[in-house]
């Protein structure tokens, strides 16, 4: 299988371990809900985050919390134009990428090594937004003609080959490029992987309002299934199925299908006895349909499909609605059309999903989020990260807060809010563990136990963080002692595991994995089934 090489790669494989772990430091005053002095990012009302930082280190601050549990990544890099001024500036231990460091990246032709810088910028990236994904989740990247043909070898790399999904095509623009010497580009594309491909399952948006209307017959399960088109059973398809050509018996005649029908005996049978054939004799010729109804067995609104290229959203309305919000088209450059984010979210996640961006520039994916469920009264929550302080403040979440809770537009029409919020929040500058290895001390028991939750399962911790017994994986309960959860935090008392402190836990029957200071149980801890783990130094991630 071909393989994808460049200069710095050996240096950024591994370079997502050496990344420390940040907490996560909620900063009320930029959130748009209400967060009670002492609380912390876990107990953000709306479940919705804005991350001030580098996403390299937020990733990792988030990692404990949301591993495995986001449905779907979108995210829009930097591009790599040349134009957007964007520097390399990853904290990586080798002479050759260290050169690079605070230097603007320049044009094609201009910076000889400009797609090693890209590409060993975003390796480490996707390398921990895929540990993000659910095994259903999938991840769609936006990307143009600069980076797209080293972006897509990058994704196979990380994702498997045999996870992408599809190519898309985003017809961005309608025309113009009289400037433009050779072809008009008037398109981009969105990558999109599976972390397993097998899982996604059917990929569909919400029926729209013109395939709807073909929906124009009724019958007695309207109620159920809601309206239904007919469909013709025959098919003119070439394939050869001799157990799909077979004759229906109606009114006393035999009815064949010029080539065959496109459902096996057995399934017609049973939708001609449950009143889902329409036959007719037109002029002589017998005509079968089926009844397509609205909804499936389950209820649920047949979906149309995604196509692989995307028409009728233009680049042009992202800037507009963002102008029209803000009243200044210089707000933020180049903003995705929240329409456009939108299909992806509809057709790529549930209802109860979250949704991960983290290049978030403007918000858009915010956006998208939050209309996504007023359309479909949905509880979908997103995670957004944006490095740039001014952008995350003044364009991200002030968007993001304009959409939940209304505004006055450019032209002073009032626009309704369409509901949710979001914590605001920024990355400590100290690492959960000082240089020494030892677990700062302003660490609260709720932040170290998702970080332990994590170490031990793989997975985020989604619980509150309150009790010694997090939770149980696998058949084993994961138990912390740490900063006083048991009320005593003397340095020889409740995070010791000793007897008396031991009969005093949440009791589980099966095998234990305890966390703690020191062990002072001596024999009776392997009697009942604990495995000791000494915090911090068994934490290694
Ligand atoms: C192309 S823009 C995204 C635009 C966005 N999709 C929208 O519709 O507004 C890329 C954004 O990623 C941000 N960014 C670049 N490098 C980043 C990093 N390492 N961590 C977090 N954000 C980053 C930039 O500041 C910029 O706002």
């Amino acid at each position: 299988m071909p393989t994808l090489n460049w200069i710095g790669k050996e240096a950024v494989v591994k370079h997502h371990k050496e990344v420390p772990f940040r907490l996560l430091e909620p900063v009320p005053e930029l959130s748009c809900e209400k967060v009670g002095a002492g609380e912390t990012a876990s107990n953000s009302t709306s479940g919705n985050l804005i991350v001030q930082g580098d996403n390299l280190h937020a990733l990792k601050a988030l990692l404990p919390r949301y591993a495995g549990q986001v449905k779907c990544i979108y995210i829009d890099p930097p591009y790599n134009t040349g134009n957007e001024g964007w520097v390399y500036n990853d904290n990586v231990n080798s002479p050759e990428i260290r050169r690079w460091l605070g230097e603007v990246v320049g044009k094609e032709g201009e910076t000889l090594d400009r797609h090693d810088r890209w590409l060993s910028m975003m390796y480490p990236r996707l390398v921990l937004l895929r540990q993000f994904l659910r095994d259903d989740g999938v991840i769609l990247m936006s990307i143009d003609g600069n980076e797209h043909r080293f972006a897509e070898l990058l994704l196979d790399e990380i994702f498997g080959s045999t996870n992408r999904v599809e190519t898309l095509i985003w017809k961005k623009s309608y025309g113009g490029g009289a400037k433009s010497k050779q072809v008009v580009n008037l398109h981009e594309y969105v990558l999109c992987f599976a972390r397993n491909k097998e899982k996604v399952g059917v990929i569909e948006l919400p029926p729209s309002d013109e395939l709807k209307r073909y929906y124009k017959f009724q019958d007695d399960k309207v109620s159920t299934r809601g309206p239904y088109r007919l469909q013709p059973l025959a098919t003119n398809s070439m394939d050869a199925r001799p157990n799909l050509r077979y004759a229906i018996s109606f009114d006393g005649e035999e009815i064949w299908p010029e080539k065959q029908w496109q459902w096996s005996k057995e399934r017609t049978l049973a939708a001609l006895s449950a009143n889902e054939l329409v036959i007719k004799k037109v002029r002589g010729k017998w005509s079968v349909n089926y009844k397509q109804y609205l909804r499936d067995d389950d209820g649920e609104e047949r979906g149309s499909k995604l196509y692989s290229i995307i028409e009728s959203i233009y680049t042009q309305q992202g800037t507009n609605e963002l102008k029209a919000m803000f009243g200044d088209g210089k707000t933020f450059d180049f903003p995705k059309p929240p329409a456009l984010v939108k299909k992806f979210v509809q057709a790529f996640t549930h209802p109860d999903s979250i949704i991960l961006d983290s290049f978030a520039g403007s918000g858009t994916t915010g956006h998208a989020v939050i209309a996504a469920n007023a359309e479909d009264g949905g509880n979908r929550r997103f995670i957004l990260v944006e490095m740039d302080d001014n952008i995350a403040r003044n364009v991200t979440a002030e968007r993001v807060k304009r959409v939940a809770t209304g505004y006055t537009n450019a032209k002073g029409i009032t626009v309704q809010g369409l509901g949710g919020g979001f914590q605001f929040c920024r990355l400590s500058a100290e690492p959960l563990f000082t240089a020494e290895g030892q677990i700062r001390s302003d660490v609260t028991f709720a932040q170290l136990a998702e970080f332990v939750w994590f170490a031990e399962t793989g997975s985020g911790y989604t619980s509150q963080g309150d009790s010694p017994l997090l939770g149980v994986h696998d058949g084993r309960g994961i138990y912390l002692l740490y900063n006083g959860i048991l009320k005593d935090k003397s340095i020889a008392g409740g995070n010791v595991l000793t007897g008396p402190v031991f009969d005093v836990l949440p009791k589980f029957a099966d095998p234990k994995v305890i966390y703690a200071a020191a062990n002072r149980m001596g024999g009776r801890a392997a009697r009942e089934g604990i495995t000791f783990k000494q915090t911090p130094y068994a934490l290694e991630v």
